[in-house]
């Protein structure tokens, strides 16, 4: 014989019932606070909507396939589950009360007859189950998590280089989340920059924000590339807050228009990603000539960022993320060589040393603009199936293709540090799957107070200079 067994549970928190709700109705984030949850995946594109599906694989080994039949925004949404142990009915109703918004859980499920027989021998069991769901979603909600401290066991990891690549894999990936707290934090007020939007990481990344509710501004050279992505975002979260500005990121000239273009709209920038990169073989000059591995990776970050502080401070707890490199662990700066004229070229060896500069701006802006609230990190992505590596790094492709996270995974530190409270409240710290990391591991990498001087002054010289020449501004802004 089956058995219904009903659940009703109901939690209070302190958070605005509109942000309760944005959290709660992306339901595939249900793996960030139910306990029995291994992963929730959307199985239809758009923000939630009747009719929207979602899949959401247990830690028993089952999957629980929900479907939304009734959405009222900020109220309720009640959905069918089915599966191969039960069906249900959940219902899940918000509101607002004296003390705070409020969640009510309701849940029928129907059990089988031998689960049935189960069930009725351990009554408890089911109501453990959805108190502890509610638990977890409340801690969720209530967002107050602390920041991970550096930690030496991680230090002494990145010291030991061979053993601790395995941690830029998708192994990697997986065996740090096991530790992650969830994210509620709510994007719907907030806009943000994100740089190289069109492929890999930053599309990734730029699509992650735009589901929590950011309005995103894509920076991308390719007009059509551009076109697509912000049409594949808006289809894929359902958010129509997606603009596209063009600039080719490795001439200066191009970067200041984009600057002056933002400056003159004067929209605050709540989060700039300073993501678009490539690795050049052999070397190349840009159209100013700059060799293109600093142009890209360390100049046009440097540029946009100075010039866009006044929009970064008008935010008042802005973020900002540098898409960084473990490259740059075997590189120390070389400020007298920037543009890598000395010596035989490397690419990979121009790359990281673009990236250990990147580094050092993320220490020097983070102390810089502490009081204007900006929190500035760079992070390390692993090592991410993107077009860029398949392209630019052929064999180191071919060879780990298999254990290559996903974008997505590449971008998880990025989207963290630009949108979780916790990650707000530190700066000027390298990150990778969350965890702080060590800026050096070897001590020949270590720059001199000189030459980081150096470094900054060469910097704000080009910034000068190359203002100076203002083009007939390339690019503009587009809603594509
Ligand atoms: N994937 C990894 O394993 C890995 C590891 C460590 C660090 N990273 C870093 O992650 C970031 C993203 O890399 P990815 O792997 O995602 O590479 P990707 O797939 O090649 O994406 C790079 C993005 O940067 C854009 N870009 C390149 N040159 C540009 C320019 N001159 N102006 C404007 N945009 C430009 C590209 O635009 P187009 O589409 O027009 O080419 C693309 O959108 C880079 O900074 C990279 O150094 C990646």
């Amino acid at each position: 014989m089956s058995q219904t067994v009903t659940l009703d549970e109901t939690i209070v928190v302190q958070r605005p019932l509109h942000e309760v709700f944005a959290y709660v109705s992306e339901f595939s984030r249900i793996q960030e606070w139910d306990p029995g949850v291994a992963s929730g995946h959307k199985l239809t594109p758009g923000a939630p909507a009747v009719g929207s599906k979602f899949r959401i694989d247990m830690k028993a080994g089952f999957s629980l396939y929900y479907t939304l039949i009734e959405l009222e925004q900020d109220k309720r949404m009640l959905m069918t589950v089915d599966s191969r142990v039960f069906t249900a009915r959940e219902e899940i109703l918000f509101g607002e009360s004296e003390a705070g918004t409020t969640v009510r859980y309701i849940a029928n499920f129907d059990f089988p007859a031998p689960l049935a027989a189960a069930n009725r021998l351990y009554p408890s069991a089911m109501d453990r189950v959805g108190k502890s769901t509610m638990l977890g979603l409340k801690e969720a909600l209530q967002d107050e998590f602390e920041a991970p401290a550096p930690s030496s066991r991680l230090a002494m990891a990145d010291r030991l280089v061979l053993p601790g690549l395995w941690r830029f894999t998708r192994l990697g990936f997986k065996k740090s989340r096991k530790h992650w707290k969830p994210v509620s934090a709510y994007l719907g007020d907030k806009h943000a920059l994100v740089t190289g939007a069109t492929s890999g990481v930053g599309e990734a990344t730029a699509t992650a924000l735009a589901g929590l509710g950011a309005r995103v501004t894509l920076v991308a050279r390719d007009e059509g590339k551009a076109a697509a992505s912000a049409r594949k975002i808006r289809e894929q979260t359902g958010n129509p807050n997606i603009a596209v500005e063009l600039c080719d990121l490795s001439v200066m000239s191009e970067v200041h228009a984009l600057a002056d273009r933002l400056l003159a709209a004067g929209e605050v920038i709540d989060v700039l990603v300073n993501n678009a990169g490539a690795l050049f073989n052999p070397r190349q000059q840009t159209s100013e000539g700059f060799e293109k591995s600093f142009a890209l990776l360390l100049l046009s970050p440097f540029v946009l960022t100075e010039r866009l502080q006044p929009l970064l401070a008008k935010s008042g707890s802005a973020r900002v993320v540098n898409v960084s490199s473990g490259g740059m662990y075997t590189q120390k700066i070389h400020p007298d060589d920037l543009q890598s004229r000395q010596g035989a070229y490397s690419g990979s060896v121009a790359y990281a040393r673009a990236k250990r500069g990147l580094m050092i701006l993320t220490q020097e802006w983070a102390e810089r603009w502490r009081e204007d609230g900006i929190v500035v990190n760079a992070m390390h992505p692993g090592w991410a199936d993107t077009p860029g590596v398949e392209s630019s790094l052929s064999t180191f492709y071919r060879v780990t293709r298999r254990l290559l996270r996903s974008p997505q995974e590449g971008a998880d530190t990025a989207v963290w540090l630009a949108a979780a409270t916790e990650a707000g409240r530190i700066s000027g710290r390298f990150w990778l799957d969350r965890e702080q990391h060590p800026d050096h591991i070897f001590s020949r990498t270590r720059e001199t107070p000189q030459e980081r001087a150096l470094l900054l002054s060469t910097l704000q010289e080009l910034l000068a200079s190359t203002r100076e020449k203002p083009s007939a501004g390339q690019g503009s802004r587009r809603k594509a």
